[in-house]
Protein backbone atom coordinates (compact mmCIF):
# COMPACT_ATOMS: atom_id res chain seq x y z
CA UNK A 1 0.00 0.00 0.00
CA UNK A 2 3.18 2.65 1.09
CA UNK A 3 4.73 1.10 -1.94
CA UNK A 4 1.90 1.76 -4.32
CA UNK A 5 1.03 5.29 -2.82
CA UNK A 6 4.75 6.66 -3.80
CA UNK A 7 4.81 5.31 -6.95
CA UNK A 8 1.83 7.87 -7.88
CA UNK A 9 3.57 10.35 -6.05
CA UNK A 10 6.55 9.70 -7.95
CA UNK A 11 4.85 9.32 -11.33
CA UNK A 12 2.86 12.52 -10.43
CA UNK A 13 6.28 14.47 -9.65
CA UNK A 14 7.85 13.21 -12.68
CA UNK A 15 4.80 13.85 -15.06
CA UNK A 16 4.44 17.70 -13.40
CA UNK A 17 8.43 17.73 -13.95
CA UNK A 18 8.04 16.52 -17.67
CA UNK A 19 6.04 18.99 -18.72
CA UNK A 20 6.97 21.85 -17.12
CA UNK A 21 10.26 21.27 -18.39
CA UNK A 22 9.22 20.52 -21.74
CA UNK A 23 7.53 24.33 -22.09
CA UNK A 24 10.78 26.30 -22.08
CA UNK A 25 12.53 27.40 -24.67
CA UNK A 26 15.87 29.05 -26.21
CA UNK A 27 16.63 31.59 -28.67
CA UNK A 28 19.85 32.31 -30.52
CA UNK A 29 19.89 35.71 -28.37
CA UNK A 30 20.99 33.79 -25.33
CA UNK A 31 24.20 32.32 -26.68
CA UNK A 32 24.95 34.57 -29.29
CA UNK A 33 28.53 35.25 -29.34
CA UNK A 34 29.54 33.16 -26.08
CA UNK A 35 32.58 31.28 -25.74
CA UNK A 36 31.91 27.50 -25.42
CA UNK A 37 34.62 24.87 -25.02
CA UNK A 38 33.13 20.89 -25.89
CA UNK A 39 35.68 18.31 -25.51
CA UNK A 40 35.54 15.02 -27.30
CA UNK A 41 33.64 17.03 -30.34
CA UNK A 42 35.45 15.14 -33.46
CA UNK A 43 32.76 12.86 -33.67
CA UNK A 44 29.68 11.63 -31.75
CA UNK A 45 27.16 13.61 -29.55
CA UNK A 46 30.16 16.20 -28.79
CA UNK A 47 30.04 16.74 -32.53
CA UNK A 48 26.36 17.44 -32.55
CA UNK A 49 26.74 19.88 -29.51
CA UNK A 50 29.42 21.65 -31.57
CA UNK A 51 27.28 21.94 -34.52
CA UNK A 52 23.88 23.10 -31.91
CA UNK A 53 25.39 25.57 -30.26
CA UNK A 54 27.01 26.80 -34.10
CA UNK A 55 23.77 27.04 -35.36
CA UNK A 56 22.97 29.97 -32.74
CA UNK A 57 26.18 31.59 -33.07
CA UNK A 58 28.17 30.90 -30.29
CA UNK A 59 32.25 30.70 -30.54
CA UNK A 60 33.13 27.30 -30.73
CA UNK A 61 36.44 25.29 -29.47
CA UNK A 62 36.68 22.03 -30.56
CA UNK A 63 39.10 19.30 -28.99
CA UNK A 64 39.62 15.61 -29.63
CA UNK A 65 42.92 13.18 -31.14
CA UNK A 66 42.04 13.73 -34.69
CA UNK A 67 43.05 16.43 -36.24
CA UNK A 68 41.82 15.92 -39.34
CA UNK A 69 37.84 15.05 -37.90
CA UNK A 70 38.41 17.86 -36.29
CA UNK A 71 39.05 20.00 -39.31
CA UNK A 72 35.69 18.68 -40.93
CA UNK A 73 33.82 19.76 -37.61
CA UNK A 74 35.38 23.13 -38.40
CA UNK A 75 34.46 23.72 -40.98
CA UNK A 76 30.79 22.37 -40.81
CA UNK A 77 30.59 24.52 -37.67
CA UNK A 78 31.08 27.50 -39.81
CA UNK A 79 28.36 26.89 -42.40
CA UNK A 80 26.00 26.37 -39.52
CA UNK A 81 26.90 29.76 -38.30
CA UNK A 82 29.08 29.48 -35.59
CA UNK A 83 30.86 33.22 -34.55
CA UNK A 84 34.34 31.78 -35.11
CA UNK A 85 35.71 27.95 -34.41
CA UNK A 86 39.17 26.42 -33.43
CA UNK A 87 40.19 23.29 -32.69
CA UNK A 88 43.30 21.67 -30.27
CA UNK A 89 44.19 18.21 -30.48
CA UNK A 90 45.06 16.71 -27.13
CA UNK A 91 44.58 12.92 -25.66
CA UNK A 92 43.07 13.44 -22.56
CA UNK A 93 45.16 10.49 -21.22
CA UNK A 94 47.64 13.38 -20.65
CA UNK A 95 46.44 15.67 -17.53
CA UNK A 96 48.79 18.42 -18.73
CA UNK A 97 47.58 18.16 -21.70
CA UNK A 98 44.01 18.60 -20.54
CA UNK A 99 45.42 21.58 -18.48
CA UNK A 100 46.42 23.42 -22.10
CA UNK A 101 43.53 22.78 -24.18
CA UNK A 102 40.96 24.66 -21.17
CA UNK A 103 43.89 27.17 -21.58
CA UNK A 104 44.14 27.32 -25.25
CA UNK A 105 40.36 28.10 -24.86
CA UNK A 106 40.44 31.30 -22.86
CA UNK A 107 43.01 32.11 -24.58
CA UNK A 108 41.75 31.42 -27.88
CA UNK A 109 37.94 32.72 -27.05
CA UNK A 110 38.92 35.86 -25.10
CA UNK A 111 37.28 33.70 -21.63
CA UNK A 112 35.08 31.25 -21.43
CA UNK A 113 31.29 30.78 -20.79
CA UNK A 114 30.38 27.15 -21.05
CA UNK A 115 32.40 24.29 -20.64
CA UNK A 116 31.33 20.90 -22.15
CA UNK A 117 32.39 17.94 -20.81
CA UNK A 118 31.99 15.46 -23.02
CA UNK A 119 34.83 13.31 -24.12
CA UNK A 120 35.12 8.82 -23.31
CA UNK A 121 37.79 6.18 -24.18
CA UNK A 122 40.09 4.55 -22.45
CA UNK A 123 37.76 2.22 -20.52
CA UNK A 124 38.78 -1.05 -22.31
CA UNK A 125 36.37 -3.49 -24.02
CA UNK A 126 32.74 -3.97 -23.12
CA UNK A 127 32.52 -7.44 -20.95
CA UNK A 128 33.61 -8.75 -17.25
CA UNK A 129 35.80 -7.82 -15.45
CA UNK A 130 38.92 -9.15 -15.63
CA UNK A 131 41.34 -7.60 -13.37
CA UNK A 132 42.99 -5.36 -15.70
CA UNK A 133 44.82 -2.25 -13.41
CA UNK A 134 46.26 -0.33 -16.47
CA UNK A 135 42.18 -0.44 -18.07
CA UNK A 136 41.00 0.91 -14.61
CA UNK A 137 43.73 3.37 -14.45
CA UNK A 138 43.54 4.39 -18.24
CA UNK A 139 39.50 4.95 -17.64
CA UNK A 140 39.73 7.06 -14.38
CA UNK A 141 42.31 9.46 -15.63
CA UNK A 142 40.76 9.99 -19.15
CA UNK A 143 36.62 9.82 -18.11
CA UNK A 144 37.33 11.13 -14.63
CA UNK A 145 40.56 12.98 -13.43
CA UNK A 146 40.90 14.90 -17.16
CA UNK A 147 37.08 16.60 -16.39
CA UNK A 148 38.95 17.92 -13.08
CA UNK A 149 42.00 19.28 -14.83
CA UNK A 150 39.96 20.92 -17.14
CA UNK A 151 37.50 22.27 -15.11
CA UNK A 152 39.95 23.38 -12.80
CA UNK A 153 41.78 25.29 -15.05
CA UNK A 154 38.79 26.92 -15.96
CA UNK A 155 37.33 27.86 -13.42
CA UNK A 156 38.34 31.49 -12.67
CA UNK A 157 37.31 32.12 -16.16
CA UNK A 158 33.66 30.64 -15.93
CA UNK A 159 33.21 32.04 -12.18
CA UNK A 160 34.08 36.02 -14.24
CA UNK A 161 31.64 34.71 -17.13
CA UNK A 162 28.83 33.23 -14.48
CA UNK A 163 29.32 30.65 -16.94
CA UNK A 164 28.07 26.93 -17.08
CA UNK A 165 29.87 23.57 -16.84
CA UNK A 166 28.05 20.65 -18.48
CA UNK A 167 28.83 16.90 -17.82
CA UNK A 168 28.04 14.17 -19.69
CA UNK A 169 27.04 10.93 -17.55
CA UNK A 170 24.87 7.87 -17.70
CA UNK A 171 22.39 6.02 -16.44
CA UNK A 172 25.27 4.42 -15.59
CA UNK A 173 26.39 6.83 -12.98
CA UNK A 174 23.34 6.35 -11.45
CA UNK A 175 22.80 2.51 -11.60
CA UNK A 176 25.50 0.28 -11.44
CA UNK A 177 25.59 -1.76 -14.93
CA UNK A 178 27.82 -4.86 -15.27
CA UNK A 179 30.75 -5.12 -18.22
CA UNK A 180 31.26 -1.73 -17.66
CA UNK A 181 33.15 -1.48 -14.69
CA UNK A 182 35.72 1.04 -15.37
CA UNK A 183 33.59 3.16 -17.35
CA UNK A 184 30.52 3.39 -14.64
CA UNK A 185 33.27 4.31 -11.72
CA UNK A 186 34.16 7.21 -13.59
CA UNK A 187 30.73 8.36 -14.16
CA UNK A 188 29.86 7.60 -10.44
CA UNK A 189 33.03 9.95 -9.33
CA UNK A 190 31.62 12.51 -11.68
CA UNK A 191 28.02 12.34 -10.10
CA UNK A 192 29.87 13.09 -6.81
CA UNK A 193 32.70 15.40 -7.77
CA UNK A 194 29.90 18.00 -9.44
CA UNK A 195 26.86 17.36 -7.13
CA UNK A 196 29.41 18.16 -4.41
CA UNK A 197 30.48 21.79 -6.79
CA UNK A 198 27.22 23.05 -7.71
CA UNK A 199 26.16 22.80 -3.98
CA UNK A 200 29.77 24.97 -3.06
CA UNK A 201 28.55 27.16 -5.94
CA UNK A 202 25.25 27.69 -4.22
CA UNK A 203 26.41 28.63 -0.84
CA UNK A 204 29.22 30.25 -1.80
CA UNK A 205 26.76 32.87 -4.31
CA UNK A 206 28.80 31.91 -7.40
CA UNK A 207 26.59 32.54 -10.37
CA UNK A 208 28.04 28.96 -12.32
CA UNK A 209 25.91 26.70 -13.20
CA UNK A 210 26.47 22.98 -13.03
CA UNK A 211 24.15 19.96 -15.19
CA UNK A 212 25.27 16.86 -15.68
CA UNK A 213 23.36 15.06 -18.46
CA UNK A 214 22.37 11.73 -17.52
CA UNK A 215 21.80 9.14 -20.86
CA UNK A 216 20.69 6.34 -22.03
CA UNK A 217 21.82 4.51 -25.19
CA UNK A 218 22.33 6.70 -28.02
CA UNK A 219 22.92 5.83 -31.49
CA UNK A 220 26.57 7.11 -31.83
CA UNK A 221 28.82 4.79 -34.29
CA UNK A 222 31.33 4.32 -31.65
CA UNK A 223 28.04 3.20 -29.24
CA UNK A 224 26.79 1.13 -31.72
CA UNK A 225 29.76 -0.58 -32.91
CA UNK A 226 30.83 -1.40 -29.31
CA UNK A 227 27.56 -2.41 -27.72
CA UNK A 228 25.13 -2.67 -30.96
CA UNK A 229 25.12 -6.89 -30.62
CA UNK A 230 25.56 -7.30 -26.53
CA UNK A 231 22.11 -5.53 -25.99
CA UNK A 232 18.35 -5.46 -27.01
CA UNK A 233 17.82 -1.58 -25.92
CA UNK A 234 16.56 0.85 -28.75
CA UNK A 235 19.37 3.59 -29.39
CA UNK A 236 17.83 7.26 -29.52
CA UNK A 237 18.99 9.97 -31.75
CA UNK A 238 22.68 11.55 -31.02
CA UNK A 239 20.71 15.10 -32.96
CA UNK A 240 17.99 14.94 -30.51
CA UNK A 241 19.90 14.50 -27.52
CA UNK A 242 22.80 17.29 -28.37
CA UNK A 243 19.35 19.62 -29.42
CA UNK A 244 18.26 18.49 -25.36
CA UNK A 245 21.75 18.91 -23.75
CA UNK A 246 22.19 22.51 -25.31
CA UNK A 247 18.85 23.00 -24.28
CA UNK A 248 19.73 22.26 -20.39
CA UNK A 249 22.67 23.79 -20.16
CA UNK A 250 21.64 27.09 -21.49
CA UNK A 251 18.46 26.64 -19.25
CA UNK A 252 21.44 26.27 -16.83
CA UNK A 253 19.12 23.31 -15.18
CA UNK A 254 20.62 20.93 -13.13
CA UNK A 255 20.19 18.13 -14.40
CA UNK A 256 18.98 16.26 -17.68
CA UNK A 257 17.33 12.72 -18.21
CA UNK A 258 17.87 11.69 -22.08
CA UNK A 259 15.31 9.77 -23.17
CA UNK A 260 13.84 11.16 -19.71
CA UNK A 261 11.12 8.27 -19.43
CA UNK A 262 14.31 5.33 -20.50
CA UNK A 263 15.85 6.54 -17.55
CA UNK A 264 14.08 8.40 -15.12
CA UNK A 265 12.05 5.69 -14.08
CA UNK A 266 14.81 3.32 -12.76
CA UNK A 267 16.89 6.13 -11.33
CA UNK A 268 13.52 7.03 -9.10
CA UNK A 269 13.17 3.27 -7.96
CA UNK A 270 16.62 2.27 -8.02
CA UNK A 271 16.75 2.43 -3.87
CA UNK A 272 13.04 1.23 -3.88
CA UNK A 273 13.71 -1.84 -5.43
CA UNK A 274 17.28 -2.47 -6.10
CA UNK A 275 16.92 -6.37 -6.96
CA UNK A 276 13.63 -5.52 -8.92
CA UNK A 277 15.33 -3.20 -10.77
CA UNK A 278 18.62 -4.99 -11.48
CA UNK A 279 16.45 -7.97 -12.48
CA UNK A 280 14.60 -5.85 -15.13
CA UNK A 281 17.46 -4.49 -16.94
CA UNK A 282 19.76 -7.61 -17.08
CA UNK A 283 16.95 -8.60 -19.33
CA UNK A 284 18.46 -6.27 -21.88
CA UNK A 285 21.68 -8.17 -22.15
CA UNK A 286 22.65 -11.04 -24.90
CA UNK A 287 24.99 -12.89 -22.74
CA UNK A 288 25.99 -15.01 -25.26
CA UNK A 289 28.02 -12.40 -26.85
CA UNK A 290 29.29 -11.26 -23.67
CA UNK A 291 33.23 -12.05 -23.23
N1 LIG B 1 26.46 6.94 -26.85
C1 LIG B 1 25.87 6.46 -25.77
O1 LIG B 1 25.10 5.47 -25.81
C2 LIG B 1 26.08 7.13 -24.42
C3 LIG B 1 25.30 6.70 -23.33
C4 LIG B 1 25.47 7.32 -22.10
C5 LIG B 1 26.40 8.33 -21.95
N2 LIG B 1 27.16 8.72 -23.02
C6 LIG B 1 28.18 9.74 -22.80
O2 LIG B 1 28.10 10.74 -23.81
C7 LIG B 1 29.40 11.24 -24.11
C8 LIG B 1 29.65 11.13 -25.60
O3 LIG B 1 29.50 9.78 -26.00
P1 LIG B 1 29.62 9.36 -27.53
O4 LIG B 1 28.89 8.09 -27.72
O5 LIG B 1 29.30 10.52 -28.39
O6 LIG B 1 31.18 9.07 -27.64
P2 LIG B 1 32.04 8.77 -28.95
O7 LIG B 1 31.19 8.82 -30.16
O8 LIG B 1 32.83 7.54 -28.67
O9 LIG B 1 33.02 10.03 -29.01
C9 LIG B 1 34.01 10.14 -28.04
C10 LIG B 1 34.79 11.43 -28.28
O10 LIG B 1 35.84 11.48 -27.30
C11 LIG B 1 37.09 11.62 -27.99
N3 LIG B 1 38.12 10.88 -27.26
C12 LIG B 1 38.20 9.56 -27.02
N4 LIG B 1 39.31 9.27 -26.32
C13 LIG B 1 39.95 10.46 -26.13
C14 LIG B 1 41.15 10.82 -25.48
N5 LIG B 1 41.96 9.91 -24.91
N6 LIG B 1 41.52 12.12 -25.48
C15 LIG B 1 40.74 13.06 -26.07
N7 LIG B 1 39.57 12.79 -26.69
C16 LIG B 1 39.19 11.48 -26.72
C17 LIG B 1 36.84 11.04 -29.38
O11 LIG B 1 37.67 11.63 -30.36
P3 LIG B 1 39.07 11.06 -30.88
O12 LIG B 1 38.92 9.60 -31.09
O13 LIG B 1 39.29 11.84 -32.13
O14 LIG B 1 40.04 11.41 -29.80
C18 LIG B 1 35.42 11.49 -29.64
O15 LIG B 1 35.39 12.81 -30.14
C19 LIG B 1 30.37 10.41 -23.27
O16 LIG B 1 30.74 11.09 -22.11
C20 LIG B 1 29.58 9.16 -22.95
O17 LIG B 1 30.00 8.55 -21.75
C21 LIG B 1 27.02 8.14 -24.25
Amino acid sequence: MAVGKLLLISLAVGLTAYFFYDTETITPGMVRGKKVLVTGSSTGIGEQIAYKFSEIGAHVMLTARRAERLQEVAKRCLQLGASSVHYVVSDMGNLTSAQHVAQEAIDKLGGLDYLVLNHVGGSGSFGYFQGDMKDVLSSITVNYLSYIQLTSTALKALEKSQGSIVIMSSMSGRIGAPFTTNYCAAKFALEGFYSSLRREFSLSKKNVSVTVAVLGYIDTENAVKKVGDKITMTASSKEDCAEEVVKSAVLRRPELFYPYWGIKPFVLFRDLAPTLMGNILDKFYVLENIQ
